[in-house]
């Protein structure tokens, strides 16, 4: 059954939460603490190794009861249900949305067409689980018959972001295969990769939900040539897998059936790392972290699908980003773990949360007259404090922040640890409380400063203060945990995208100059073409043509 539809600014809900903007909006955070002594425990959900803080946020309970209401009244407890059982909910591509059911247990039913797909999942799961064992023990061979050293994920967009960002995140628990990720059609990012790579002990893992896309395929071929420079055709089927839903064009590449990862259409590109997509991380971390990995967003999706609004974070998470966007009318919103491993991050979660959650049409086909999708970046801690912090701190924009922080260290060495958290902690503090011009004047005046020079500096010292942050304190980066977190931001996107009534799950404005992109690669190959450009590209054509 379809998702329902309602435009949100025009439930009973948004009128309210309208006005009740106008009370909140100019209110200090200071001032919610103040009135309030249990604000943090009343605005915190305490859920499995999470502890996720929203009271630092611009709200009051009234707020998030607000809110829940607009989500009532937009029927997301319905759209939750047909999200996990496999309804069509990618309306625009006449598709379920079942990443869900790639972490469900064995003894799970969810059917598409009819048919429950759990078991096939178990199935892949149990082929990605004995071609990891064999390349990690070294029993798969190369060709001439030495044991692989490296792996090549060759992909792009949701076929590299996903199994590059959980590899760099857990590469504490690595095992001695070397990884490597191959995406851009830039022809140095490959040429670099393979430089000094061995190719008797190197697999190649190319992966293409639809095989069709021309980065992915360029880079395969090109590495492909550079393999049987040195190896004999023979040797493919040692070094080649693929992983994609198209296996026709996979067969026609000349990778054998034995060697194909399939997967569904039912599982999004930026939403699949969970599927064999997810092979090069089974390769990198072994598999039973891999299978950690699944079974943490799986306790995240059921934390998800069956906690009340009022005890549920991917809810509460995604409620604010409409609150910031559609009221406070933030545009973009910073994300930013205390932890290096988790330095692609961001990156990954562009592609998650901008190409579902950037569309400007809504579930009817309408033209959308409100803000949806939100701009996200982001950098660990503390490198960012270092770089862009002074903009969310004394800038003139709202930045709503997630700071994702650990109890514990991985390698346990406690003096950066505690330095680190130092850092998180009086980061969400100093963004909510600011520096008053009272507290500035105290300080410079210890600072033995003449009354002129005092006031010449007062103004620029003084930090507003009011920046909104949400807290997640999570107890160790283990697979698991790294698991539910992602599920929590897929989650949060889902949810956005039945607020603002919207479909998240198609990407069409990529295809539109994937096309032009390729018509104008013929027109630089034939040095010919019919195609009319405007002057501007014209030129530039003109001039790279003209010094190529
Ligand atoms: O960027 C558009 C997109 O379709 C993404 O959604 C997808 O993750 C990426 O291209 C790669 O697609 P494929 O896995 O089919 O090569």
């Amino acid at each position: 059954m379809a998702l329902k539809t309602s435009n949100p600014t025009k439930t009973k809900s948004w009128e309210k939460l309208k006005s009740h903007f106008q009370e909140v909006k100019s209110k200090h955070l200071k001032e919610f603490f103040n009135s309030n002594a249990n604000r943090a425990k009343e605005l915190t959900i305490e859920w499995d190794d999470f502890y996720a803080d929203f009271s630092k946020n611009r709200i009051t309970k009234e707020t998030l009861d607000l809110l829940f209401e607009l989500a009532n009244e937009v029927n997301l407890k319905d759209a939750i249900s047909k999200y996990f059982e496999g309804d069509v909910i990618n309306a625009t591509e006449g598709r379920a949305v079942l990443h869900t059911a790639l972490r469900a247990p064995k003894s799970a039913e969810v059917f598409v067409n009819g048919e429950n797909v759990i078991p096939e999942v178990h199935t892949v799961k149990e082929k990605i689980k004995n071609f990891t064992e064999s390349v990690v023990s070294g029993n798969h061979k190369g060709y001439s018959g030495k044991p692989i050293t490296d792996v090549v994920n060759i992909g792009i967009g949701g076929s590299d972001l996903g199994p590059a960002m959980v590899v760099d995140s857990l590469q504490y628990y690595k095992n001695h295969l070397t990884t490597h990720f191959v995406s851009n059609i830039d022809g140095d990012h490959y040429a670099e990769t393979v430089k000094n790579l061995n190719p008797e002990t190197t697999l190649f893992v190319i992966v293409s939900k639809t095989f069709t896309t021309q980065e992915t395929l360029s880079n395969a071929n090109s590495i492909r040539d550079w393999f049987l420079k040195s190896q004999p055709k023979e040797a493919v089927s040692k070094h080649f897998v693929a992983v994609s839903t198209n296996i026709e064009s996979v067969k026609e590449f000349g990778i054998a059936e034995t060697n194909i990862f399939p997967m569904k259409d039912w599982v999004g590109g930026r939403f699949s790392l969970w599927s064999a997509v997810g092979l090069s991380i089974s390769l990198a971390v072994s598999y039973k972290n891999f299978e950690s990995l699944l079974a943490g967003a799986h306790k995240m999706d059921e934390h998800f699908r069956t906690s009340e609004f009022e005890n549920n974070i991917p809810v509460t998470a995604a409620l604010l980003t409409v609150w910031y966007n559609n009221f406070f009318k933030a545009e973009s919103e910073a994300i930013i773990p205390y932890t290096q491993y988790l330095n692609q991050f961001a990156t990954y979660l562009q592609q998650g949360i901008m190409e579902s959650n950037g569309k400007s049409v809504d579930r009817d086909g309408n033209k959308i007259n409100y803000q949806t999708g939100t701009i996200i970046w982001g950098e660990p801690g503390t490198n960012s404090q270092h770089a862009f912090f002074q903009l969310i701190h004394q800038g003139t924009k709202l930045i709503p922040t997630d700071f994702i922080g650990f109890v514990k260290s991985l390698h346990g060495n406690k003096d950066h640890h505690n330095k680190l958290m130092s850092n998180y902690f009086a980061q969400t503090e100093a963004l909510m409380n600011g520096k008053t011009e009272d507290e500035v004047l105290s300080e410079l005046k210890k600072q033995s400063l003449s009354e002129e020079e005092i006031q010449k500096l007062l103004q620029f010292k003084i930090f507003e203060g009011n920046k909104p942050t949400t807290s997640l304190l999570i107890q160790k980066l283990t697979p698991e945990n790294l698991g539910k977190l992602i599920a929590m931001y897929e989650h949060k996107i889902f949810v956005q995208g039945i607020i603002w009534n919207i479909y998240s799950y198609d990407q069409f404005g990529v295809e539109l100059g994937k096309q032009l992109a390729k018509s104008i690669l013929k027109e630089l190959e034939n040095n010919n073409s019919n195609l009319i450009h405007d002057t501007s590209t014209q030129d530039l054509l003109s001039f790279y043509k003209n010094n190529s």
